[in-house]
């Protein structure tokens, strides 16, 4: 009797343990089977509507490329292909355009379209110029006279799930818009992610991707007819109406989940010479080496914040906002893998070496490029050496 309540206690209890792990490993499944489900969007090719496959379909009228993963191979940043007569010919340098309050062009919207559906006629063309980067060949007759274009290469996309995990109020809080302790470095929180910072989480910039380059509609982003304030794309083909978008809410989740589980590029054996430099210099004050979250610190080198870096990087287009000279600060993680595979620096690539980044640097951050120009020439190449092995 007593054998037998002690059997069925353990019975009991083991039946306890098992539910109480079933949800646990239920939901550990579930987040395996979104990022594999997350992973085949991100790399899915979207056709025009209307086709066989409904399920796959509203790409356009007007599109840059037809996945994500077209423009984010691999997930690093890319060299910008360019062909012999100056247009660029990849699909991973965008030109973007707004005038200088971050308003779109009122017949070509916020981006050069470099493709259509069938029928339709892309935007035009993007050519590389002494100056940066223009449109070429433009099919509906030429900008307005306010508008303003810049070229924004794709980033690399590691470790963004954990630049997402810095909290709000951290971010807030380091921000000093008015440079109140007076170090020529204010700052500003927007937002995290894109070059200016305009999305706050990854399902906007995902949901921002999916309108700007593939032309497909959101929730968030209800416009079926994508980036194209034309009234000929109202009436192209496309697969969603206001009511019903292209892609769906859960769509955009399985996305960005996909993206905030792929892990931050590998970091090298520090050298605390090169990071003293790298402080000393001033970098630090916006690269800041790590930001904390409540699962331990992100080593991304940047502060996340928005700087004004001066008129050498207006970036012609903005957001609005947001002015023409400010850039999020870059994360310098995963620099080395860019620098390897010939990717340029800075919002447009213009940049081929670190040392040609840091020149570009003024505004908010001369101070920290004249310290660096002030260096011992072995203490700059030392800095140097640390930054290209991020
Ligand atoms: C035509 C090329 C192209 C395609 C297609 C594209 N992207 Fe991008 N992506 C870019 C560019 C260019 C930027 C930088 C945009 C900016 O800052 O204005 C970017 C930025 C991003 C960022 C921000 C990264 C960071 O560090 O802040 C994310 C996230 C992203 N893309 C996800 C996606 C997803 C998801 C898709 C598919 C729905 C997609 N992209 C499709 C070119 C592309
Ligand atoms: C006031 C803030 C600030 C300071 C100080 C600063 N930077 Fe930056 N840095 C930025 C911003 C913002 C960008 C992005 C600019 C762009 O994309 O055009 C950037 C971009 C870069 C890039 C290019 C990264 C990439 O992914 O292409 C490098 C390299 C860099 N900084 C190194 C340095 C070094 C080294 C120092 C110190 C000498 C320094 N920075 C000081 C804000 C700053």
């Amino acid at each position: 009797m007593s054998r037998c309540w002690r059997t069925s206690r353990a019975t009991a209890a083991l039946a306890v343990g098992i539910l109480l792990a079933l949800p646990a490993a239920a939901d550990a499944a579930d987040d395996r089977m979104s990022r594999v489900l997350g992973e085949a969007l991100f790399e899915r090719a979207w056709v025009p509507a209307p086709s066989s496959t409904k399920a796959n379909d509203g790409l356009g009228p007007l599109f840059n490329a037809r996945a994500c993963v077209s423009c984010h191979v691999g997930l690093v940043r890319a060299p910008t292909r360019v062909g012999a007569d100056g247009v660029v010919t990849g699909e991973t340098l965008v030109l973007r355009l707004s005038d200088a309050a971050g308003r779109p062009d009122p017949a070509y919207g916020t981006q050069i379209q470099t493709a259509a559906v069938p029928g339709f006629a892309p935007d035009g063309l993007v050519r590389r110029t002494r100056e940066g980067f223009a449109p070429h060949a433009l099919a509906r007759g030429p900008l307005a006279a306010t508008t303003r274009t810049g070229g924004r290469i794709a980033p690399a996309l590691r470790g963004l799930g954990r630049l997402e995990a810095v909290p709000d109020a951290l971010l807030a809080a380091a921000a000093d818009p008015d440079d109140a302790d007076g170090d020529g470095i204010s700052g500003r929180f927007v937002g995290r992610f894109g070059h200016k910072a305009q999305a706050r989480d990854l399902a906007e910039m995902t949901a921002i991707a999916f309108a700007t380059d593939l032309g497909m509609s959101t929730t968030r982003r209800p416009a079926p007819e994508g980036d194209c304030p034309d009234p000929a794309c109202r009436a192209a083909p496309h697969g969603g109406d206001a009511q019903t978008p292209e892609i769906a809410d859960e769509i955009v989740a399985l996305v960005a989940a996909y993206l905030a589980a792929v892990p931050p590029p590998p970091a090298p054996e520090p050298d605390p010479v090169g990071a003293a430099l790298f402080a000393q210099a001033g970098c630090a004050a916006c690269h800041v080496p790590a930001l904390p979250t409540p699962d331990g610190p992100v080593r991304a080198y940047t502060n996340l914040l928005v700087h004004d870096l001066g008129p050498g990087l207006d970036g012609g287009a903005t957001e609005p906002g947001i002015a023409p000279t400010e850039w999020r600060t870059a994360p310098l993680w995963g620099l080395s893998r860019a620098l390897a595979d010939g990717a340029g620096l800075l919002h447009d690539g213009r940049a081929a070496t670190v040392a040609e980044a840091i020149a570009a640097h003024g505004g908010e951050a001369a101070r920290a490029r004249a310290a660096f120009d002030g260096l011992a020439a072995e203490d700059r190449e030392r800095l140097l050496a640390f930054v290209e092995r991020l």
